[in-house]
């Protein structure tokens, strides 16, 4: 298998990351679960990929690079700072990435309704109390509230009108967000899942689930 340098982040300081996430085994596995999956991903021919929650921006970066900016590349988050620090590895690994300060996609509808070929989202996960969700400190880039899946669950209805026809969808879970269920939820929506890649780090049990279409439906 073909193995791909992590972009150049160091132009990111501690002073950055203050207010930004800083790339963690999160990040790193969701990258790893691209790196295994390149193949699936060349064949489907993505023009429009997209990262919701892109942080410092080291993920969708990896992604335009493995591509050789083949694509489109779209980020969102909510916080600001975070968009500006994404742009700024873009630019800084030399690859195209336009970043939207955005609710999830809300600021791209609905005009990339129907349009993403591949979307990924590392969301805040952690179980916490539901007030520190989408709070404006730092603790909103892990705050999941119940489950861990208060965030997540916004996102899930909105996937089959956000998804191409042919669209893939990476989403990274924890334990404690019953991926099983969530992995239901889709299914009830129309689409396959399966567990690309999974991990355990410190106390988090961690995996990356793949959603895409059942042609049967
Ligand atoms: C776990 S961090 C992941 C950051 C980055 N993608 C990575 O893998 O290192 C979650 C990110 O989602 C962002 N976020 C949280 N809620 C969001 C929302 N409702 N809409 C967009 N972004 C959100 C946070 O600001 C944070 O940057």
């Amino acid at each position: 298998m073909a193995s791909f340098q992590t972009p150049d982040y160091s132009h990111l300081t501690q002073q950055d990351y203050e207010n930004v996430y800083e790339p963690a085994e999160d990040t790193f596995l969701l990258m790893d679960a691209l790196e295994q999956d390149i193949d699936n991903i060349h064949q489907l021919k993505p023009s429009v990929c997209v990262e919701i929650g892109c942080g410092s921006g080291l993920v969708i970066t990896f992604l335009a690079k493995i591509l050789n900016n083949s694509a489109m590349y779209i980020a969102t988050d909510r916080n600001a700072i975070a968009a500006e620090c994404a742009k700024r590895t873009a630019s800084q690994n030399h690859v195209v990435v336009e970043v939207v300060t955005s609710d999830l996609l809300q600021a791209l509808q609905p005009q990339l309704n129907g349009g993403i070929d591949l979307l990924l989202f590392n969301p805040p996960y952690v179980v916490t109390p539901s007030e520190e969700v989408d709070s404006s400190s730092i603790a909103s880039s892990w705050a999941g509230g119940i489950d861990g899946r208060q965030v997540i669950d916004r996102l899930l209805p909105q996937i089959p009108q956000l998804l191409s026809h042919k669209g893939i969808f990476y989403l990274l879970v924890l334990r404690e967000n019953k991926p099983d269920e969530i992995r239901k939820a889709m299914a009830n929506m129309g689409f396959q899942s399966e567990k690309v890649l999974q991990r355990k780090t410190g106390p988090e049990h961690l995996s990356i689930i793949k959603f895409y279409r059942d042609p049967d439906r």
